[in-house]
């Protein structure tokens, strides 16, 4: 079993009345890309901020190698590093006077600690020309460079492919997927593009209004979020019928009166007139559509109508 590099235990993090972050566990393990996925809004960032030490807890702990952020903080960040907003960089300086004058601000880093990591991220034939002349996809390579001079066990990324055109995702996704795979880096990424996630992470958990709904592998997810299929069925009486499916498939249902119309996983299809029947509900109609996996994304993050187990 691979190590724990980071652990989030419970964290909750309260703005006012509104509970950005609710309750989120997880872990993420030496040697893994982990995706954080979840639309605008979710409360990513804010966790991302809890566990950079950028933003107190409401509640909860968070332990980065086994160092606990409340009590032992300078250790915790020791083992974390993240672009958490753009790299910030000197436009008008080389990459590598970047490097040299960032490396300044720690203990004990060498010339040849800097181009270890500049080797490691393949900026080592650009390094020298000054950084306006990079593209946004070289800079954040140095970027992460940057933040991986002072050792850390986790690289924390906070939606990198924002901005980046898809020739620069993709050697992004090759780049950090050599990190945690070959190097035994951590990798915790963030996105709200499920398309993404699911050529880049090992595992994912997803987000939605502050509450990790499940961490699973991408191929668990796939899974999950396929073979759901939009239900519209007319009934004899709609009140009874949304009450009876709600209660028996412990699905959310939307009745406009004897209209109903639901998600449910494709394999229960059968069951629903059947369930029906047993209540003394009649099936007048039923129309079934497939959905995409992007949809069913959608619509569980946005809370309706899908449920996940
Ligand atoms: N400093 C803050 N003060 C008040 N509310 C905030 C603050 N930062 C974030 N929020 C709220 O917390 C929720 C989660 O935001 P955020 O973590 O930025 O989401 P994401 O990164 O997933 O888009 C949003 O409703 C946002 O408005
Ligand atoms: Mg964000």
């Amino acid at each position: 079993m691979a190590e724990v590099v980071l652990d989030v235990q419970n964290l909750t993090k309260v703005y006012g009345e509104r509970r950005s972050v609710d309750d989120v566990s997880f872990q993420v393990y030496a040697g893994e890309v982990f995706g954080f996925l979840g639309p605008n809004g979710a409360g990513k960032t804010t966790t991302i901020r809890m566990i950079s030490g950028l933003a107190k807890m409401t509640a909860g702990e968070i332990f980065i190698a086994g160092h606990s952020i409340r009590k032992n903080f300078k250790k915790a960040v020791s083992c974390l590093g993240g672009i958490i907003e753009n790299p910030e960089m000197y436009k008008y300086m080389s990459g590598y006077d970047n490097m040299r004058y960032y490396a300044g601000l720690y203990e004990g880093i060498t010339a040849a600690d800097i181009d270890e990591v500049v080797k490691l991220v393949k900026m080592e034939n650009r390094i020298y020309e000054k950084v306006k002349k990079y593209s946004l996809g070289m800079r954040q390579r140095v970027g992460i460079a940057q933040s991986l001079l002072h050792r850390p066990r986790i690289l924390i990324l906070d939606e990198p492919t924002n901005g980046l055109d898809p020739a620069g995702i993709h050697e992004m996704r090759d780049f950090l997927k050599m990190l945690a795979h070959e190097k035994g880096y951590s990798v915790f990424i963030s996105s709200h593009i499920l398309t993404e996630m699911q050529l880049l992470c090992d595992r994912v958990g997803i987000i939605a209004n502050g509450k990790l709904l499940a961490v699973k592998s991408m191929d668990e997810w796939t899974e999950a979020l396929s073979d759901s299929a939009n239900m519209k069925i007319t009934v004899s009486d709609g009140e009874k019928a949304k009450a009876a499916v709600e209660e028996e498939f412990e699905i959310p249902v939307a009745a406009n009166k004897n209209l109903l119309n639901f998600t449910i996983k494709s394999e229960l299809i059968p069951e629903i007139s059947v369930t029906l029947a047993k209540y003394g509900i009649a099936v007048l109609s039923m129309y079934t559509g497939e959905k995409s996996l992007e949809e069913t994304f959608l619509e569980l993050t946005a809370g309706a109508g899908t449920s996940i187990k």
